[in-house]
């Protein structure tokens, strides 16, 4: 499984913010939004992820990340010269996806909790490959009108519908931003026509899976919290949230560092080579103090 974090768009509801800045870019707490879907697709166990960006903040990301080797994953980068809709980054990746499966994450999209949903989403996938070849996830939120609403078929807990936007949504189950495709991902985004609001939807590249019967869909259970941080309201909340968090238990939430060392793609001579190179901050001696209790 291959990962893409979707890390471009227009990010016009938080101006003026994002006039210089990628919203990708923009803090969650005390680091940079990407560290927090990175991390989820690392501690998922994927390690080879493409980062899709805009043309202006290619640098940026580049910066930040390099070519991930310091982290013991491979980062590559491609842009997407316009945020013409998300199967795009299908249609941008398709040489890196190749034939492999695909795990696409949206780059303002935050998990916290336990994982286990798709570590085990990841191995049904694996394992049911003949039968389903793309899953989404379905996630409880209070408003669902913002987003893509899942029915479910009572019988089976199968997708019966998926509605993008309703204004009478059909349950409290929505799309968050993270999807799983087999390779022909690429192919069917190429056929997809822009909407009404000149994207193409991704809503209409998953119903071409629903409709050949091959669309899988696991529910996140409530213990997970996924929050979307598109507005300066939602920023904020999301800020607050992990500070929140990391205060009480004195834990980092999303350090990239230490997930690839959790995660065994990094050795402790390999952090502590990391570590050498951060500045005096809160990150570097929460780091120190980590890899203190390691040895
Ligand atoms: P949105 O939040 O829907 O769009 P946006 O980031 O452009 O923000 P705004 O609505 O305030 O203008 O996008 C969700 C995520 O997907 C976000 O991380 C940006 C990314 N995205 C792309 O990279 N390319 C695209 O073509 C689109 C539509 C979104």
């Amino acid at each position: 499984m291959k990962g893409i974090i979707l890390a471009g768009g227009a990010g016009t509801r938080l101006y003026p913010m994002t006039l210089v800045m990628a919203k990708q870019l923009q803090p969650i707490y005390d680091k940079p939004m990407i560290y927090y879907p990175l991390s989820f697709l690392m501690a998922g166990g994927i390690r080879d992820i493409l980062i899709i960006t805009t043309p202006n903040d290619l640098k940026h990301f580049q910066s930040l990340l390099g070519d991930g080797a310091h982290l013991g994953i491979q980062l590559s980068y491609k842009t997407q010269p316009s945020p013409d809709g998300l199967p795009d980054a299908f249609i941008l990746g398709e040489e890196f996806i190749g034939d492999d499966d695909i795990c696409l994450i949206l780059g303002d999209n935050l998990f916290h909790g336990d994982n286990q949903f798709f570590i085990q989403a990841l191995k049904d996938h694996n394992e049911k490959k003949d039968q389903i070849k793309a899953r989404v996830f379905a996630y409880n939120v209070a408003d669902p009108r913002a987003y893509g609403v899942i029915e479910f078929d009572k019988k089976n807990h199968s997708v019966k519908s998926i509605e993008e936007k309703p204004e009478i949504p059909k349950s409290q189950y929505v799309l968050p931003g993270i999807y799983i495709f087999d390779s022909s991902v690429s192919t069917r985004s190429k056929k997809l026509l822009p909407s009404k609001r000149r994207e193409t939807e991704i809503v209409d590249l998953i119903l071409t899976y629903k409709e050949e019967n091959s669309l899988g869909v696991s529910t996140i259970n409530p213990g997970v919290v996924w929050l979307d941080t598109g507005t300066p309201k939602s920023l904020l909340h999301a800020s607050s949230y992990i500070e929140t968090i990391e205060e009480r238990q004195g834990l980092k939430v999303a350090c990239i560092e230490e997930v690839a060392f959790r995660m065994g793609f990094i050795n402790l001579v390999q952090l502590k080579q990391i570590i050498e190179k951060i500045p005096k901050s809160l990150y570097r001696e929460y780091l120190e103090k980590l890899s203190m209790t390691l040895e």
